[in-house]
């Protein structure tokens, strides 16, 4: 098996990927005086898996008789790829299989264990080899939470509040015996807890008036059990779907903890188009599509302001990335797509959109995290690839639970498209552990960005040590495959010149750096 490192080669120093036929400026001033102790919760760097194409069996699981290096069954290559990126949280089983998932099915001796056909996904058989235990243990050896979407649309109250019984009850019951006499003694402590998936479509095709009161039926029967209450997830809107919010927050606002909403940056669903053939239209228009997730989640902020003035319910983004038509000649249930120097773009516009409104966002999770969707790593027998997006999240995790920081520049629209404007510059700032951290996003594909970052109260550019990850691409186009050299992954930005009041370095085009102030 050929081997490339989790972080690609680090010394070299960057060259603008494209020609600049021109170069913008853009003067960032952190404004550290204005923070106001918001924390940006690690949970919007969060992963989902779902019962889909390869994501659990070749992806996170390949079980403990397979030749493929593996830990209690548990792919080593993956797992390690996700151990380094410090995930903090993982959605499962699913997406729609969440509604049709009846967990008796995944737990006990795996010859026993039901064998089922994946109808939404391809008709593919299920074995159910990968369950509760499989699922949970792995969240506890990643040091992640787990969260369970739970099945409201094929299922019952009562099968759904014996799965949380099972997972979290430490009595001598029936229910948490059987998952003693199943090899866990403790029980899990799973404080994420999904009421359903897309209850508007594969979740039971359900009006929002029909979906609040089977939330506040199955609630009550959700119970907390010593040692975790749980935190309950109300299946939320398809994008510009308010209504969905307003109904639910007016209806059961007061018995969950969050509400969700997906957002996909697709503009025809019947055809997704490539993930790796696109001109310049495609790149930029996509970009806006996916920007223009800002818009939408202020409008469902706006509702729940209104109608939570509180701020008790938040709001959960809780499956969103890109989603291209899958790679030819594989199975169309799979969703199984390559992932470019566009799909990292989209990934950190996407996160400084979120880190902006953490006030209401407390979790967001993209789909998916391994060979289904803008994954972060794709697997190819004993192969394994780290997307541009793996990197995008490795080189964010340093906002993880930091100190929110607000920036002032001036961002103009570079490109008017379709779907709206893609900006000049897209920044974001936190801070923790005595450090400042700024991650900055140039999407112009040809224009290269000088840049003039200044603080305030931090202490002078003359004591501060400043360093700095960059990721960039030849060509937007370029992906890591099988076999190959990786062409995407970050690298040592080091052409950072100090000045009287911070710094000054010129941001190659279509390039994301994170820059580490100490
Ligand atoms: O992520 C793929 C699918 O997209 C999920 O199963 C579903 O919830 C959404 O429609």
């Amino acid at each position: 098996m050929k081997k490339f490192s989790l972080i690609c080669a680090v010394l070299a120093t960057v060259t603008a990927g494209f020609s600049a036929s021109a170069q913008q400026k853009a003067d960032v001033k952190l404004r550290e005086s204005a923070a106001d102790g918001t924390i940006i919760p690690k949970e919007i760097y969060g992963q989902f898996s779902e019962h889909l194409g390869r994501c659990i069996y070749d992806g996170l699981w390949v079980g403990k008789d397979s030749e493929i290096p593996n830990v209690d069954g548990y792919r080593l290559d993956v797992f390690n790829a996700l151990k380094e990126l410090q995930v903090p949280v993982m959605r499962w089983p699913g997406g729609c299989f969440a509604d049709d998932y009846h967990w008796m099915d995944g737990v006990g001796p795996l010859e026993q264990r039901t064998k089922i056909a994946n109808n939404n996904w391809g008709g593919t058989l299920e074995d159910n080899s990968f369950g509760t235990h499989e699922f949970l243990n792995l969240c506890e050896k990643l040091g992640c939470e787990p969260y369970i979407s739970g099945n409201v649309g094929s299922g019952t109250p009562e099968e759904l509040a014996k799965w949380v019984e099972y997972m979290n009850s430490d009595a001598p019951s029936t229910v948490a015996n059987m998952r003693r006499a199943n090899g866990r003694e403790e029980p899990w402590h799973v404080k994420y807890l999904g009421i359903g998936n897309e209850a508007w479509g594969c979740g039971g095709n359900m009006r929002p008036e029909y979906y609040s009161d089977l939330f506040r039926r199955y609630t009550t029967y959700t119970r907390d059990y010593k040692g975790e209450r749980l935190y309950k997830i109300a299946s939320g809107a398809s994008d510009y779907d308010y209504n969905w919010t307003e109904v639910c927050l007016n209806a059961i606002g007061d018995k969950m903890d969050a509400i969700a909403v997906h957002y996909y940056s697709v503009i025809d669903w019947n055809d997704k188009t490539a993930a790796t053939k696109f001109d310049d239209e495609g790149y930029y228009k996509f970009l806006a599509k996916a920007l223009d997730i800002e818009p939408t989640i202020q409008k469902h902020i706006a509702i729940m302001d209104r109608l939570d003035p509180e701020g008790k319910v938040d709001l959960l983004v809780d499956e969103w990335g890109t989603w291209w038509n899958v790679e030819p000649g594989t199975n169309p249930g799979h969703l199984y797509q390559q992932s470019t120097m566009r799909d990292a773009m989209v990934a950190a516009l996407s996160l400084n959109v979120f880190q902006k409104y953490t006030r209401r966002i407390k979790m967001a999770n993209i789909a998916q995290v391994v060979n289904v969707l803008q994954a972060m790593v794709l697997t190819k027998g004993d192969q394994m690839v780290l997307t541009p997006t793996y990197h995008v999240f490795n080189m964010y995790k340093v906002h993880q639970d930091a100190e929110f920081i607000p920036v002032e520049f001036d961002s103009k629209p570079l490109v008017w498209t379709e779907k709206g404007a893609v900006p000049t510059l897209s920044v974001s700032a936190s801070r923790k552990d005595g450090a400042i951290h700024v991650s900055l996003v140039n999407p112009s594909l040809d224009q290269a960005q000088k840049v003039t970052l200044s603080w305030e109260t931090f202490k002078s550019s003359a004591k501060a040590n400043v360093s700095g990850v960059i990721l960039s691409a030849k060509d937007v186009h370029d992906f890591n495959d099988f076999g190959v050299e990786p062409k995407v992954c970050n690298k040592e930005f080091k052409n950072i010149k100090k000045t009287a009041k911070g710094i000054e370095f010129e941001m190659p085009a279509a390039s994301i750096i994170t820059l580490e102030i100490k």
